[in-house]
């Protein structure tokens, strides 16, 4: 061994150390050990869902064949993932992106431990996703099938919402198949410590995992109009407008699931806890989103259509821990966010104004205020001010946008601002004087078509 090898391994034996991870034990199985392994798990007929024999022998035949995993095949469903379709090289992995597995899944460990409700925990068990080794994807199929019937669709990088949703609709869950840098707490793009330790072991949450297939299923019903829409016009300008009410629908459905399916907490003896796998991938993000003063927290009942559009109607970014988190009673209460719920709800949201996430709501219970929270009207005021005085602190890019989307409404509709607190049962404050005349005509000559989403208001 040459210096350099010795120096990287001595480097990497340090990194293992700091987190508690056993050396020796970071080693991939052979392919005969996982074929091995795979053999036990399907013929394993103690679970909720026994695999045929038939579909157990001709999985097992594509696995032996040594052809990388792509897509589940275990039911009678599938899904056209096209140019995001990807496979598992389970052989290229090398030792520095399973250590960086490794020491990922114990640091989550602990993490999850102190801070993820029981269910998570107890879907951990089933899956067995921790350990010291990338989990192979058709060992992991097998297993999640079985206990779920939900499986694993391998992508090559983030993929659009809309299929994202098809995926779900068919009880698939897209997987990538990269794994993050050694010791990367957080990062924009899911890989497999989000994919897999963090999603997967929600499926066994049976709510959650009926909650993930309602967007699938209201993604259906939001394209399917559109599409009985598009073909009543050959007007090309009326059928963009109807492709981007759809997209838009589907965005206003997607933070329902961003702020339960991943990044919900919920109430569990007293105690809040994390059941969203956006949190509890990140060992960082989950003491943060429980224990610290920063974020805002409040509770919501999903039964009730107030909170629900209060999701709806909340924008947020992926670029940094979340400003709000969104906590439920109990579990069960998702039960009541149907698919016709959720594309009822983001067709009243494409209507009215919407919130920053870091806006307080009148009417919000508030369990905790963050340090970031801001009242309703003070984006109008940031936007403004700054563009007057570049000293003035312009707020993020979820307030921006926010602003400027909602001015927009105003202009086109000044009862929009009453309509919006008539949906939230409270008088959620008004636009400060002064502020649509100065923005009017500067929206009006383009300054701002750069920084927003486009926005389809019937
Ligand atoms: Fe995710």
């Amino acid at each position: 061994m040459d210096t350099t090898q010795e120096s990287l391994q001595q480097k990497y034996r340090l990194i293992a150390d700091r987190h508690g991870v056993a050396w020796e034990k970071v080693f991939a199985p052979s392919f005969e050990d996982r074929l091995g392994e795979l053999e036990r798990c399907l013929a394993d007929t103690r679970v909720p869902f026994p695999i045929p024999a038939d579909k157990a022998e001709q999985y097992l035949r594509a696995a032996r064949s040594g052809q990388p995993f792509r897509i589940g095949n275990l039911s009678d469903l599938t899904v056209d993932l096209g140019r995001y379709a990807n496979a598992q090289q389970y052989d290229s992995y090398t030792f520095e992106q399973n250590l960086s597995w490794a020491c990922l899944i114990a640091e989550q460990q602990r993490s999850k431990h102190r801070y993820a409700c029981r269910e998570y925990l107890h879907g951990e068990e089933l899956f067995q996703i921790g350990g010291t080794v990338i989990p192979d994807f058709y060992l992991l199929n097998a297993r999640i099938y079985q206990q779920t019937l939900w499986q694993l669709a391998t992508v090559n990088m983030i993929i659009p919402a809309e299929l994202f949703f098809t995926c779900h609709s068919r009880r698939f869950f897209p997987v990538t198949t990269f794994m993050r840098a050694l010791e990367q707490d957080y990062l924009q793009e899911p890989d497999i410590g989000h994919d897999v330790a963090g999603h997967v072991s929600t499926f066994t949450i049976p709510v959650v995992a009926q909650l993930m297939q309602s967007h699938g299923v209201a993604r259906n019903m939001i394209y399917q109009e559109r599409d009985e829409a598009l073909a009543l016009t050959d007007r090309p300008e009326r059928r963009e407008a109807i492709e981007r009410r759809g997209d838009e629908l589907l965005l206003y459905a997607e933070r329902i699931y961003w702020f339960t399916v991943e990044f919900g907490l919920v109430l569990q003896d007293q105690e809040v806890r994390a059941y969203g796998a956006g949190i509890l991938s990140s060992p960082g993000e989950t003491k943060f989103s429980i224990d610290s003063n920063r974020p805002t927290r409040i509770l919501i009942d999903p039964l009730m259509d107030r909170d629900l559009l209060r999701l709806a109607t909340t924008d947020y970014l992926i670029s940094e821990y979340q400003k709000t988190y969104f906590v439920i009673r109990q579990f069960d209460l998702l039960q009541s966010i149907t698919p016709e719920r959720i594309v009822r709800i983001a067709k009243i949201a494409s209507q009215l104004p919407h919130f920053s996430w870091r806006d307080l709501v009148p009417g919000d219970h508030v369990l905790q205020v963050g340090e970031s929270a801001v009242s309703t009207n003070e984006k109008y005021l940031r936007l403004a001010f700054h563009s007057l005085d570049t000293h003035c602190e312009q707020g993020d890019e979820c307030l921006t946008r926010t602003a400027i989307r909602n001015l927009r409404i105003f202009a086109k509709k000044p009862s929009a601002s009453d309509e919006l607190s008539e949906r939230f049962g409270s008088q959620i404050p008004s636009v400060p004087a002064g502020i649509m005349d100065w923005f009017v005509p500067r929206d009006t000559a383009g300054e701002f078509t750069q920084q927003t989403r486009p926005l389809s208001l019937d």
